[in-house]
């Protein structure tokens, strides 16, 4: 299976030039089987408060949605798209998993960063899990990569491959992803996007860097800070299966829920 991630700066408030950029490059590569894309991939970062945000979102299945399953089609390949979702009232910094034929699934991002906590709603259906021609995948933003819980409960589930979008303004994840694939020993598809915003009195340099990292822990995909396009690697997701790490060492297996106090208790699963 190929694996891979489109790193680019999107345009601030215009979907449909975003949408423009990524079919380019898409035209300019073999696509892999999934591709990963940045958090807030049509729309941009940097919000004003929640009723900018809003008149920027839209419901998943909605003409976005739409535009993006056509791209899949084209294109035959399954994305995760960081997006901008509207539900009733509520707007979400999500992630959606789709293909040509249509949506897979939604994952709302569930640890906010900074002052997404005014504007978007923390994500309230946990941390789903999905199949993509037989692989388990899991969806994770940004931000949740400093709570080891959330990859955690994605690998204890049962995911091979975590599909990570960000838009990541802190230097630490490119190296932590190490940490996060090896305790986990999964496969980790990182999206982070390049540029500058600069609005509302706000400013964030994203940090690039883009990555694919193996269940050892080793990073055999990189990009640099402000490099763009679409780079993809072939893998076998079902050595994510494979939690030995010595003949005596199953770091799943040898996990000791009865002493770690409340966390990661098998009720909470
Ligand atoms: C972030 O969560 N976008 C830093």
């Amino acid at each position: 299976m190929d694996v891979g991630f489109l790193q680019f700066c999107p345009v601030f408030d215009d979907p449909q030039s975003n949408l423009k950029l990524i079919k380019k490059m898409l035209h300019q590569v073999k696509p892999p089987d999934i591709l990963v894309l940045p958090e807030l991939t049509l729309t941009g970062y940097i919000f004003k408060d929640y009723k900018e945000a809003y008149s920027y979102s839209e419901e998943v299945g909605g003409l976005l949605t739409e535009n993006l399953i056509n791209v899949a089609n084209q294109y035959n390949t399954t994305m995760a798209v960081g997006f901008l979702e509207r539900q009733g009232k509520n707007i979400y910094n999500s992630s959606v998993l789709l293909s040509g034929e249509g949506i897979i699934g939604v994952y709302r991002k569930v640890h906010l960063f900074y002052k997404e906590k005014e504007i978007f709603k923390a994500g309230d259906k946990g941390f789903p899990l999905f199949t993509v021609d037989g692989v388990k995948v899991g969806l994770l933003v940004c931000f949740d990569w400093i709570y080891p819980e959330a990859m955690r409960t994605l690998a204890l589930k049962g995911a091979d491959l975590i599909l990570h979008s960000a838009n990541l303004v802190l230097p630490f994840y490119q190296d932590a992803a190490r940490t996060r694939a090896i305790e986990n020993r999964v496969f980790i598809v990182l999206a982070n996007r390049t540029g500058v915003e600069e609005r509302e009195g706000m400013r964030f340099e994203f940090t690039g860097g883009s990555e694919v990292v193996n269940p050892m822990g080793e990073v055999i995909l990189k990009v640099g800070r402000e490099e763009e396009g679409i780079f993809s690697v072939s893998i076998n997701p079902e050595e994510s299966r494979d939690k030995k790490v010595t003949e005596f060492n199953d770091i799943f297996q040898d996990r000791r829920e009865d002493l770690y106090e409340g966390w990661y208790n098998r009720e909470s699963r």
